[in-house]
């Protein structure tokens, strides 16, 4: 083998060129900008998916050939952009909205606190929602507390929650169902009145709001996703949103492997006494780059995910206004069917960006919800459930430690009855008519 021919991606002239490419990349664009005809019954309507434009394409590009790989440029002006857009003072890049969720429910544990969690500790937490939500509940040691949802909503009531504190409770984990927010300024009340720690599962809910604010502002941590089918999109990539530093600090060390050292990567000394401090048993002056003083991870972005983010989220209030929008034609054409169907609700004063369409048959359980999904996959229209029903109900989860806190008609309803169908940026009228028109016809 010969030697390696290792480029030099500093190496003079290389600006032209990047322009050079660019232009092509512009050109490729421009030939993917087509807008074929919708034909009812032929073409897949989705459930979601992504919605790329050209600047996306040339962010992606730009990263790629920057060759800087790890959080560089593009990680810290998509930062920028989403500590604004998420309105929190902090929003650190991850790799999935699950290990976002598996950051901020650990974080609930870190030695670093003056009050971590113990093992045994209670959580409360939703029985309908997604795996990732509850899974590092259990992992991290931790008991969950299930309660029930609002057939409609899809979250639990604030009083729900209340009802479920007991003496070992100490956080809530929730995700903002579908998009649709919980009452967040009600339910930090209800925690700073019983001192609980409120991680905001905001991954399905960007661009949420409610009683003037951003879902993901009321609690101590909130999680986002940009997997292709939510808000926006890094292709995998999340991130957790945090203001008070002492909890940056764990956030950031637990992300880190753990490390004690807050140094950005590729810079040296940013604390300015890497050579100084005594930790454990190390000897005097260990280097603090490898001073670990908590059990961590390595959940970080590429700067080739975090450059697709700067694009998207130029694109984000367009997303939500498009996902207002469908979802209100869908819900226009499904409302002469509310005596058939258990339809979506809002609380008052929320403004949600909707994940999707969900809804209920009133009548029939799983065996008619089955028979609909068929039916609408016969007219190639694809729908998904309420992600995982009742939790308490999943292969994973049965027989692990939890609290079930008063019974859960409404969770198991769901289970049995609800779907939802798609209202992301990339349906088209069109295609919403045909689904409205399909229920309809199925109804009927
Ligand atoms: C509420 C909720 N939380 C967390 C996640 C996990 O996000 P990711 O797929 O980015 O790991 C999902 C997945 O869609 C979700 O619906």
């Amino acid at each position: 083998m010969g030697p390696i021919d290792a480029l030099h991606l500093d190496a003079p002239g290389l600006d032209e060129l990047r322009a050079e490419v660019q232009a092509a990349v512009g050109r490729y664009a421009a030939a993917a900008r087509t807008t074929p005809e919708f034909r009812p019954g032929q073409d897949t309507v989705p459930v979601a998916g992504r919605v790329l434009d050209a600047p996306d394409l040339h962010a992606l590009v730009d990263a790629s050939l920057d060759g800087w790989l790890t959080e560089g440029r593009f990680a810290e002006r998509f930062t920028a952009g989403l500590r604004a857009a998420i309105g929190r003072d902090d929003a650190l890049l991850v790799g999935s909205g699950s290990q976002a969720n598996l950051l901020a429910i650990f974080a609930l544990t870190s030695p670093l606190l003056e009050a971590p969690l113990r093992p045994g500790d209670e959580v409360i937490t939703p029985a309908v929602g997604f795996a990732t939500t509850v899974t590092p509940i259990y992992q991290a040691g931790l008991r969950p507390v299930y309660v029930d949802v609002e057939a409609d909503t899809l979250n639990p009531t604030t009083e729900a929650v209340a009802a479920a504190i007991g003496p070992r409770t100490r956080a809530i984990v929730a995700a903002h169902c579908l998009g649709n927010p919980f009452d967040g300024p009600a339910w930090a009340e209800l925690a700073a009145a019983h001192d609980l720690l409120l991680v905001e599962d905001c991954c399905d809910a960007l661009g949420s709001r409610i009683g003037g604010a951003p879902v993901g502002t009321f609690g101590v941590t909130s999680t986002y996703s940009f997997y292709p089918a939510h808000h926006m999109t890094t292709g995998e990539g999340g991130a957790v949103g945090v203001d008070d530093p002492a909890w940056r600090r764990v956030l950031r060390s637990l992300r880190e492997w753990g490390r004690d050292c807050w140094c950005p990567p590729g810079v040296n000394d940013a604390c300015g006494r890497r050579f100084e401090g005594r930790f454990g048993e190390l000897p005097e002056g260990y280097d603090h780059k490898y001073v670990f003083s908590q059990l961590g991870f390595n959940m970080k972005m590429t700067d080739l995910q975090a450059a697709l983010g700067t694009t998207q989220l130029a694109k984000l209030d367009a997303f939500g206004a498009a996902r207002r929008a469908n979802f209100a034609r869908l819900d226009a054409a499904l409302r002469p069917l509310e005596d058939r169907l258990v339809l979506p609700r809002a609380l008052p004063g929320a403004d949600p960006s909707w994940f999707g369409y969900p809804f209920s048959l009133r009548e029939g359980g799983a065996a008619e919800r089955r028979e609909l999904q068929r039916f609408l996959l016969e007219r190639r229209i694809d729908s998904r459930l309420v992600l995982g029903g009742n939790l308490t109900r999943q292969p994973a989860l049965l027989g692990l430690d939890h609290r079930i806190a008063g019974p859960l008609p409404h969770a198991d309803r769901i289970t049995e009855a609800a779907i939802w169908v798609g209202v992301a940026p990339g349906l088209t009228p069109a295609m919403l008519d045909w689904i409205a028109e399909s229920i309809t016809a199925f109804l009927s």
